[in-house]
């Protein structure tokens, strides 16, 4: 049996009720297609009815006030969605009151993109235009073992264009995208699919492989940058820390960190010695690995290589480095990975420009082991 019509008799034999579903009016789709776009079937359900008996037509909605809209959509979310609504109901009404006939038309319209474009076209006038949003994304997937990543256009694109004889052959357009959409949302979930139950099963690679859970694949994480750095720990005999101040206008600026300087290679003692003399004019006769930790930035990783120095001699130079002085860790604002280096205090989420990862600890702090 041809692929549209097993997934037609599927649908047939199990359609879910929705308020929305065989509504005579292509208003009502539009309405129902919107708040559907960020939301499940069950919680539209209430939102749809109530939002249909104040605002009956488009004409209504035009006229409504905003405040009267918003309250409507309230709980719902994602306000701009009535706002959009309630501009593009305006516009129809400006321009004579009727609606769209063809997916153009209604991708023309504000908060109305190509897959919303797609349902409602296909729903309201049969016309033969394909949904691919996630649920169907992942049922075809899986069906036809497809690697793409379809959170770009050009997966959902292809797929779209795949799709397409199918959905023409079916006759039933407006069901046919219903049906895949159902299928995806109640039959073949992200995690156990009910595959005994799917009209798709035959003919379906990830069933025939077991890989269903493999699709659709998840891009692998972008690979980001290493940064080296060196950095030195010097202590004066009241176990204060040397620290510097970061440049306003950098990467976490304002802050404060241990000397450190950029190094191309896992770095030797030599580059803390010279991180110590360049940023405070302190010169030290050693300095020992005390500990390597990394620290994840949205846009690159830092490996920040610490070394105990000892034996220090001069004074900071005050004209060319103001910033470095001896200061309690505690009463200085420091950056997460100085912090950690120093191995004092609390780490604090989010509090330094970074995106997510930061202060994600990857490798702790540990003392160089002996003879290593
Ligand atoms: N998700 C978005 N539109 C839908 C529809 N018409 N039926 C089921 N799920 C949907």
């Amino acid at each position: 049996m041809p692929l549209h019509s097993r997934l037609l008799r599927w649908y047939d034999s199990r359609t879910r009720e929705m308020p929305w579903r065989n509504h005579p009016d292509p208003y009502a789709v539009w309405v129902s297609e919107i708040m559907l776009q960020q939301t499940q079937v069950e919680t539209v359900k209430g939102y749809f009815t109530r939002f249909m008996a104040a605002f009956p037509t488009v004409a209504q909605l035009a006229a409504a006030p905003q405040q009267d809209v918003l309250k409507a959509w309230e709980g719902l979310g994602y306000y701009t969605r009535a706002r959009n609504l309630q501009a593009a109901a305006q516009r129809i009404t400006a321009q004579g009151g009727a609606l769209p006939r063809a997916s153009a038309g209604w991708a023309a319209l504000p908060g109305i993109g190509p897959y919303t474009a797609a349902a409602i076209a296909s729903i309201c006038d049969g016309e033969a235009a394909p949904v691919v949003d996630g649920n169907v994304a992942r049922v075809f997937a899986r069906y036809l073992g497809w690697a793409d990543d379809f959170r770009k256009l050009p997966a959902r694109e292809k797929l779209a264009a795949w799709l397409l004889p199918h959905i023409k052959k079916s006759k039933r357009p407006g069901d046919f995208n219903q049906a895949m959409m159902d299928l995806g949302a109640t039959c073949c979930t992200p995690r156990a699919p009910r595959c005994a139950e799917c009209p798709l099963r035959d003919g379906c690679l990830a069933f025939r492989d077991g890989t269903q859970s493999a699709f659709p694949v998840k891009p692998a994480k972008k690979v980001l940058p290493v940064r080296r750095m060196a950095a030195a720990l010097a202590t004066d005999p009241e176990g204060r820390v040397l620290l510097t101040q970061r440049a306003g206008e950098r990467l976490l600026g304002g802050l404060w960190e241990l000397p450190s300087v950029e190094v191309t290679r896992k770095p030797a003692p030599a580059d803390a010695l010279r991180a110590l003399r360049e940023q405070t004019g302190f010169s030290a006769a050693r300095a020992k690995l005390h500990g390597t930790i990394t620290h994840t930035f949205s846009h690159f990783k830092l490996e920040l290589h610490v070394y105990a120095v000892t034996g220090l001699s001069g004074t900071p130079d005050q004209k060319r480095h103001p910033h470095a002085r001896f200061a309690r860790a505690e009463s200085l604002p420091l950056t997460t990975a100085t912090r950690r280096a120093i191995g004092k205090g609390k780490e604090t989420k989010g509090t330094q420009g970074t995106k997510r990862t930061e202060g994600k600890r990857k490798t702790p702090v540990s003392p160089k082991p002996p003879h290593s």
